[in-house]
């Protein structure tokens, strides 16, 4: 996983679109997430946030705004028009850069709370997940 943060960082400074390329024109949501949608978003924090977080330098974030060119948001969290069979298509069997999940590591459980989190209704998602310090901290070093 660092190795690949790295790499994509790398890869995104070089070609120079890290910063130039908004990876969403809408402002950031804040507030709070509904208590059903708690587990999904720490399951998303967990495993996808490292690559789908809302920063363009992220792997699936940065792949992302390429594919759609904007016309979806880049960032997972905010997507409207992805369904439950979708996302457990790539959770389980991965594209590209994306490993496959296995169920000893994403439980079929989490896996449908994962899913109702990335279709729920924005409001009830509240803020995006948070990044882990220490991947915060390793995103800033690269950018120096
Ligand atoms: C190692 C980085 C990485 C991790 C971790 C990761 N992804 Fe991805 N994901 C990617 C990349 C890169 C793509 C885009 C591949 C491409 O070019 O089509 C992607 C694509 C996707 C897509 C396809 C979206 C579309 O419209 O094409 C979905 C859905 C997705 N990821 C969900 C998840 C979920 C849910 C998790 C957490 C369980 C996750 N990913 C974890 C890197 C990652």
């Amino acid at each position: 996983m660092r190795i690949l943060l790295a790499t994509v960082a790398v890869a995104a400074f070089a070609f120079g679109v890290a910063q130039a390329q908004d990876a969403g024109t809408e402002p950031a949501r804040t507030g709070p997430t509904a208590p059903e949608q708690a587990e999904g978003k720490a399951v998303f924090a967990k495993w996808c946030a490292p690559c789908h977080a809302p920063d363009p330098g992220l792997a699936g974030t940065f792949a992302l705004q390429h594919k759609y060119e904007g016309k979806v948001p880049a960032a997972l969290e905010d997507r409207t028009d992805m369904q439950p069979a979708l996302i457990g298509y790539f959770v389980r069997n991965g594209v590209a850069w994306m490993p496959p999940f296995r169920p000893t590591e994403i439980s079929g459980e989490q896996l449908a709370a994962l899913s109702a989190y990335l279709t729920a209704p924005l409001d009830q998602r509240g803020a995006p997940a948070e990044l882990l310090a220490e991947e915060m901290v390793q995103l800033r070093g690269e950018r120096q």
